[in-house]
């Protein structure tokens, strides 16, 4: 990787919630019920950025690993689950080469909030989805999530208010340009002296919707994939979801 596209965000990147240690309820208990059902303890968080993901899965008693392929967003994770006093094993990674980096096996492997969308290319997303499938047990799980869908991409919104609060207001400005996305992330501090207004940028070369995803995962020898279009487990509908689950087991 040539430069951290995080090195500039990382430590504003939490600003998307109001607390670190607060989760949606709904995806606690989608977790939950993974968790029972696939008799999960192990989790890698492949794209574990900021850790959010890693104190959730904690918090339902996994034994839970961490890696991600910015040191900045490591950073801020480590920064983040000490003061919750969690000790996660965090590395650096790319979630390509988890094979590489890994000696063992994990009942499942995690990549969420679109982290797969980085993929320059479809033949990454294969790369990345065998490799993830390399490090987990025979049965084991790939949970993938992404916050661009079917019904999104065809919507194409241009302006997302993502926290839009009293205090702080967080505003995507989305750009189309051909298959990618770029998403220009606003920050607008509402009491001029507390701080000044920032921007920070992301393009997607190419977004992976749900068919893109299910020629990858069969490509990658994933037996069974099932898709959702959101954490209350309805079933993912390329007219109405919001956003893309996949739940596939190896
Ligand atoms: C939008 S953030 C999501 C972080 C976290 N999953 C969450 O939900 O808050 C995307 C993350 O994916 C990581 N990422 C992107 N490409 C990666 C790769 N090839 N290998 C490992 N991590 C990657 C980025 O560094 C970043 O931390």
């Amino acid at each position: 990787m040539d430069a951290d596209p995080y090195e500039r965000f990382a430590e504003r990147y939490d600003w998307f919630y109001e607390s670190y240690a607060e989760h949606d309820p709904r995806k606690v208990e989608f977790f939950r019920d993974l968790l029972t059902q696939y008799q999960i303890q192990s989790v890698l968080d492949c794209a574990c950025g900021t850790g959010r993901d890693l104190h959730l899965l904690h918090s339902l008693g996994a034994e839970v690993f961490g890696s991600d392929r910015s040191v900045a967003m490591l950073a801020q994770a480590e920064r983040n689950l000490a003061t919750h006093h969690i000790d996660v094993p965090l590395d650096c990674v790319d979630y390509r080469e988890l094979h590489l980096h890994y000696a063992r096996e994990f009942d499942a492997v995690v990549c969420l909030s679109s982290s797969i969308c980085e993929m320059p290319e479809h033949s990454d997303v294969i790369q990345a989805f065998a490799s993830m499938r390399n490090v987990l047990r025979d049965g084991g799980i790939l949970v993938v999530s992404s916050g661009i869908s079917d019904m999104t991409w065809r919507q194409k919104p241009r302006f997302i208010p993502e926290v839009w609060n009293e205090s702080f207001r967080r505003l995507f400005l989305v750009d189309y340009i051909d298959e990618g996305v770029r998403f220009n992330v606003i920050d607008v501090h509402r009491n001029p002296d507390r701080k000044r207004n920032e921007s920070w940028t992301i393009t997607y070369n190419r977004v992976y919707l749900r068919g893109d995803m299910e020629r990858a995962l069969t490509a990658t020898r994933f037996r069974k994939c099932t898709f959702y279009g959101d954490y209350l487990f309805e079933p993912y509908d390329s007219a109405t979801s919001g956003m893309l689950i996949a739940v596939a087991e190896k």
